[in-house]
């Protein structure tokens, strides 16, 4: 009989949050087929605890405890009394009875007991005192109705799952995966350059795209990671078209956003967002070096760090711009600066951003993301209404900025023509077209004409005839 409940009694994993991640987060747990499954495929061992011990203690006694796992196990009496951390052979060795019978539920063909969870996509569910699942009710970042009522859907575009974003809830989305901060008041209303365009005049291709138009100097789409600091990425990106453009292709920097995200700190969130109004002063003032020299360090966890500044930058007179530190990597020896003229805000319409593109390259743009934008894969995105029905927490949107790079048309099937921008994001290449994407024209979708900026790469004659031989290796 004793040796029954003991057996019982191992079945039992009374556990709290805390004590639930230790047991968990061991390796060295002994797998056997009967023992209850846990979060991760882990079993709970079998074995004496208390018993081993040679006693159990009466009330309460914090040194009454054996090794267990990575961690300990109590044999006092008060060890069930609030969050239980009692050895699993407590309730069958110190008093002789059977574990208490909280809950068990079933998933999958297996039983599980109160206090044992599992995680369904953004949601921990937690198998409750009732035997009856109880899952948190966040919105996820990848919600498979909303995937399906896009595809179903005549939107113009596509949606997918992406494993990346998968897990992750709404709310960490658009707090991790963004960071620009909107303009202030002042700034949004600087003053738009005047063109000297008669925008029904002037002659503008149907297509456009930078990439065709510059081979060498157009940049990849970057991926943040799980930083918000797209003010630091769309400022790095279109700077460094906007010199290999401007120098023609004499210098082709890849811009490094680390060095933005960890020296330009001065009323900036780093990974936690960001002002480009902000990002550009540190380009004309500071200068900025290249993501050889200072590579990007993606945080591994969140809440991120922002990381100490490895890179003072400052201009020493004319003409020798390189920065005052090594670069903070072994490989790279080449710490020059990069900077840019002042930023030059273009009007919302459609033709002057188009004529401002086609001239001088790639511009930054400002857009509000929605909880759809995330699942994007292709096609000419526009918010849809498939979140309408859906709860408030589940219609977030946030503000991003993104790089611009050419236009085009299309017609759907009705015959009726759909105008688009081509434009990159900073999601990584897995995301969209190739890190891509292109959404509505010429009606402000997400506010992506409200605040488009341009600018000048600050590159002079000595640049055009230096910079190649010393980026040049060997
Ligand atoms: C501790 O376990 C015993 C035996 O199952 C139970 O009767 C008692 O109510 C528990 N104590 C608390 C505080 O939960
Ligand atoms: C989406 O991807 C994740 C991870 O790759 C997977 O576990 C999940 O089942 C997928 N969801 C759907 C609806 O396909």
């Amino acid at each position: 009989m004793k040796l029954i409940l003991l057996m019982v009694s191992t079945l039992i994993l009374l556990v709290g949050e805390g004590s639930a991640d230790r047991i968990l987060s061991s390796k060295r747990v002994k797998r056997d087929l009967t023992s209850p499954l846990h979060r991760g495929g882990i079993r709970d061992p079998f074995g004496s605890y208390c018993q081993r011990r040679g006693g159990c203690c009466p009330g309460r006694d914090d040194l009454c405890t054996v090794p267990y796992l990575d961690t300990i196990c109590y044999c006092d009496l008060f060890c069930n009394r609030t969050v239980s951390d009692c050895c699993p052979d407590f309730w069958g060795h110190c008093l002789g009875i059977e574990p208490p019978f909280i809950g068990q539920c079933v998933r999958n063909g297996n039983k599980f007991l109160s206090g044992q969870t599992y995680k369904e996509n953004c949601n921990l569910c937690t198998c409750g005192t009732t035997g009856r699942w109880e899952c948190e009710q966040n919105a996820c970042l990848i919600e498979n109705d909303m995937i399906q009522s896009v595809n179903r859907g005549d939107y113009g575009w596509k949606a997918t799952n992406y494993s990346h974003f998968y897990g992750m809830s709404l709310e960490d989305g658009i707090r991790y995966r963004l960071g620009t901060q909107r303009p202030s008041r002042t700034i949004m209303s600087m003053n738009q350059i005047q063109m000297n365009m008669d925008p029904q005049s002037e002659h503008l291709p149907g297509y456009f795209n930078a990439v065709e138009k510059w081979p060498g100097k157009i940049h990849e789409p970057l991926d943040q990671g799980n930083c918000a600091a797209s003010w630091a990425f769309s400022t790095a990106s279109v700077a460094s078209d906007r010199i290999s453009i401007q120098s023609m292709g004499h210098m082709t920097p890849q811009l490094s956003p680390q060095n933005l995200i960890s020296c330009d700190t001065r009323n900036q969130g780093g990974c936690a967002g960001g002002r480009i109004d902000g990002a550009w002063w540190f380009l004309r003032r500071r200068g900025v070096v290249t993501e050889d020299c200072y590579p990007y360090v993606q945080p591994k966890q969140t809440p991120v760090e922002v990381g100490r500044c490895m890179m003072q930058s400052r201009s020493v007179g004319r003409g020798k711009r390189q920065a005052t530190h090594r670069c903070p990597n072994s490989r790279n020896y080449h710490n020059d600066i990069f900077q840019s003229t002042p930023p030059y805000r273009l009007s919302s319409n459609d033709k002057e951003i188009m004529k401002e593109i086609m001239d001088n390259g790639p511009v930054q743009a400002i857009m509000e993301v929605h909880e759809d934008f995330f699942v994007y894969k292709s096609g000419i995105y526009k918010h849809t209404d498939v979140s309408l029905t859906k709860p408030p927490q589940s219609r977030r949107h946030g503000t991003h900025s993104v790089r611009i790079l050419g236009w085009g048309e299309e017609r759907d099937y009705n015959g009726l023509p759909k105008k688009y921008w081509i434009a990159a994001n900073s999601w990584g290449k897995n995301w969209g077209e190739d890190g891509y994407f292109r959404i509505a024209r010429g009606e402000n979708e997400c506010e992506i004409e409200t605040f488009v900026i341009g600018v000048w790469g600050r590159v002079t004659m000595e640049d055009m005839h230096n910079q190649p031989n010393r980026h040049r290796r060997n």
